[in-house]
């Protein structure tokens, strides 16, 4: 199975070393499974505008199209996810995640905005019927120390469970038929 890891900040490198403990988490967790790490950062980024879309846009797009599962990993930008995640949410076919697991990590500056993931990443990846994963990992700038590795135990942990969770639900997602026998 691919599983695409996104980094969708375009500034810092906190959101990143969340999903790369994650990722060697997942991997502690099961080696057969193929990572890929899609850092926002390193995209030319379009607003969908109607516009033809950058070779960057399409690139993004087929990632997530030929991905079998996801981790999302989103800062927290004026109390919301940022514009280039739900722009590029808006570029994805409503098929394109359907049934696939998805695991979401989110950073902020503050505690705050704990909520965000769960009030507004979370109804986005419903709607793609995407197999959210129940447990999510939120971590704030304490978190971490001034190289940006992650000094707080509890949240290793809640990132390892994320992990075991998310593993899981990607073999329950391997018997579960992609074509549905309702109207989309
Ligand atoms: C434009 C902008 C808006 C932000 N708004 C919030 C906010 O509303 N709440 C919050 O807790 N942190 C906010 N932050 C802080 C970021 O969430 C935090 O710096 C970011 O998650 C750090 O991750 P990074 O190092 O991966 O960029 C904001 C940062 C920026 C740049």
């Amino acid at each position: 199975m691919k599983i695409l890891l996104v980094d969708g900040t375009v500034f810092g490198r906190k959101t990143g070393a969340v999903l790369q403990q994650v990722e060697k988490y997942i991997q502690e967790y099961n080696k057969e499974l193929q990572l890929e790490l899609l850092y926002f950062s390193d995209l030319k980024h379009q607003i969908l505008d109607g516009s033809p879309l950058n070779e960057d846009m399409q690139m993004m797009i087929k990632k997530f199209e030929d991905a079998d599962g996801y981790v999302i990993a989103s800062p927290i930008f004026q109390a919301s996810i940022p514009g280039v995640l739900k722009n590029a949410f808006d570029m994805i076919s409503p098929k394109a995640m359907r049934y696939k697991p998805v695991a979401m990590v989110a950073n902020g500056g503050t505690y705050q905005h704990h909520l965000v993931i769960e009030n507004q990443l979370k109804p986005i990846l419903d709607y793609f019927r995407c197999l959210v994963t129940p447990n999510y990992v939120y971590t704030h700038s304490d978190h971490f120390d001034e190289k940006n590795n992650i000094i707080d135990t509890d949240v290793h942990d809640r990132l390892r469970e994320l992990a075991r969770v998310f593993v899981q639900y990607c073999e329950m997602s391997k018997g579960l038929c992609k074509e549905p026998v309702d109207t989309p």
